[in-house]
């Protein structure tokens, strides 16, 4: 391969990102939520042995043959598989979370993984951690469920430019699952900056748009997902 896939929805630090949290870790089992194309699935398929990607509607271009491909809605296909895999007493070592983006979405995918069994020595990358609502959705997560080794919301720092309404997009966060006490040997912590609502400069003009990026957010992920099941990615129709 590449070094980076051009089709990823990341960026090209990203992607070094992604492709050396992979290389250092060499994962036995891995879960992608959110696969669109397949662009971050090359780089999750190249360095693991087994790999379960989740989309709500096909949009690869290619599939791969270490790649399970799971259709569905993330809130039933994930739980699904993830019991399946506690009753095979079998162990996820690494997730990318990239699907849902709402602030609810984020948070019932991160809690479904973090409280199952079959995360016990796990590292997750959560991509768009520069979103507020992707940020809160992760925080809460990390609340609610808990038991986690180390977090930080801002592994990765987004550098992108921000939209009229200051939305700020990209960005990875980790969060690493360490109940065995063999995976994660560094100081142990939940990093300050998963309280900070964004990694964005919260200037006054962006703290008055919250609302409204808040209604387009909602809006657009009303739309795109009904958009993409019928039409495709793009605007292509699917096969
Ligand atoms: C940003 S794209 C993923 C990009 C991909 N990880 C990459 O970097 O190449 C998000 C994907 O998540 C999917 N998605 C959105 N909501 C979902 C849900 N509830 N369950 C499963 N997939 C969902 C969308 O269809 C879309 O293809």
């Amino acid at each position: 391969m590449s070094l980076f896939v051009k089709s990823a929805e990341m960026a090209y630090g990203e992607q070094a990102a992604l492709a050396g949290v992979l290389a250092g870790l060499r994962p036995q089992l891995s879960l992608e939520l959110g696969t669109f194309t397949g662009g971050s699935l090359v780089h999750i398929a190249a360095h693991s042995r087994e790999v379960h990607s989740f989309d709500l509607a096909s949009h690869r271009t290619e599939t791969l043959p270490n790649v399970s491909y799971h259709l569905g809605d993330s809130r039933v296909t994930v739980p699904a598989l993830l019991d399946r895999l506690t009753a095979e007493r079998r162990s996820v070592d690494f997730v990318l979370v990239d699907a849902d983006h709402s602030r609810a979405g984020v948070e019932r995918d991160m809690i479904n993984l973090l409280r199952s069994p079959a995360l016990e020595r796990t590292v997750l990358l959560v991509h768009d951690c520069a979103n507020e609502g992707v940020r809160e959705g992760v925080r809460n997560a990390i609340l609610r469920a808990g038991d986690v080794a180390y977090a930080d919301l801002s592994f990765v720092v987004a550098t992108g430019a921000s939209s009229l309404l200051a939305e700020s997009w990209g960005g990875l966060g980790m969060v690493v699952v360490d109940r065995t006490g063999d995976l994660w040997k560094l100081d142990r912590g939940v990093l300050d900056n998963v309280h900070w609502p964004t990694g964005h400069r919260r200037s006054l003009a962006w703290r008055a748009l919250r609302p409204a990026r808040a209604v387009k957010r909602e809006l657009m992920y009303q739309v795109r997902p009904a958009y993409r099941r019928i039409f495709g990615s793009r605007g292509e129709k699917l096969g």
